[in-house]
């Protein structure tokens, strides 16, 4: 098997790439396995993937752990992927130190068991010094809800009169949400073969290249990370213009 990593343009990766890590539960009954099984699995991949993102020297990746709507699942599930959760992070810090990535979590962190916020909250911490790749997890996430306390935010500012309603532009906005300061994630990759966004990111992807992938989460490892960004690099990223304003333009591939 060539190794595609080779034919990767390292002149033109994405700064941020996001994942909707779906497929465990089914990549466990598939097996003839609990549910859970398929996320114990999962924590492989993730370890990968940071790996291979912190190789290329990606800056950001993203990654969907938990959304807000994942709290309706069965209770010994949700318990189950809390737990592992805390377990993973406890288990890696030391070597996100190691690594130089440094941690950062989106989404309702109050809404997480206390242990968990803890847990985050140390290992971000731990971690805040260091200047390689930015491994930012969704727990609790729900963009529609990210996109509410922003406005929320913005209207108590108007209300108090620190702001005028005709400053509200893209880049106050930006500055409201979870992920203020980050860029806007260029490459979004879904495992599993369903094609939807799941409220993940919707104000960011906004020109995000998305990826679909029938290989579930749990096998997903760095060939296909590889793949990915292939795909990625034959599109022509247009923003409006023709093909024939991009083909003139010397700008790189942003
Ligand atoms: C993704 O895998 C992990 C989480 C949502 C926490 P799923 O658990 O959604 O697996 P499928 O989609 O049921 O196979
Ligand atoms: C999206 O996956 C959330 C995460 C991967 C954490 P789901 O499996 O929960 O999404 P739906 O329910 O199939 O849309
Ligand atoms: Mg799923």
């Amino acid at each position: 098997m060539t190794d595609l990593l080779t034919m990767v343009d390292r002149s033109k990766l994405p700064k941020h790439i996001a994942i909707i890590m779906d497929g465990n539960g089914r990549w466990a009954r598939e097996r003839g396995e609990d549910r859970v099984y398929g996320h114990y699995e999962g924590v492989v991949s993730v370890r990968e993937i940071v790996d291979a993102c912190g190789e290329l020297g990606i800056d950001y990746l993203t990654l969907y752990a938990f959304s807000a709507e994942n709290w309706n699942r069965p209770k010994a599930e949700v318990d189950a992927l809390m737990e592992l959760l805390v377990n993973t992070i406890r288990k890696e810090v030391d070597d996100l130190k190691k690594n130089n990535v440094r941690l950062h979590v989106i989404g309702d962190f109050a809404s997480l068991p206390e242990v968990c916020q803890k847990e985050m909250t140390e290992a971000m911490e731990i971690t805040s010094m260091n200047t390689g790749l930015n491994l930012v997890l969704a727990l609790s996430y729900s963009a529609r809800q990210e996109i509410l306390f922003a406005t929320r935010k913005i209207a108590e500012m108007a209300q108090s009169g620190t702001l005028k309603p005709e400053d509200i532009n893209e880049d106050l906005f930006q500055r409201c949400l979870n992920t203020a300061g980050f860029p806007d994630p260029e490459l979004m990759i879904r495992t599993s073969g369903e094609n939807r966004i799941s409220n993940f990111l919707l104000y960011q992807l906004a020109y995000a290249e998305l990826y679909f992938t029938p290989v579930h989460w749990p096998a997903f490892r760095k060939q296909n990370l590889y793949e990915a960004l292939l795909d990625y690099q034959r599109r022509e990223r247009r923003f409006g213009k023709t093909s024939e304003q991009i083909q003139t333009d010397f700008t790189p591939h942003a």
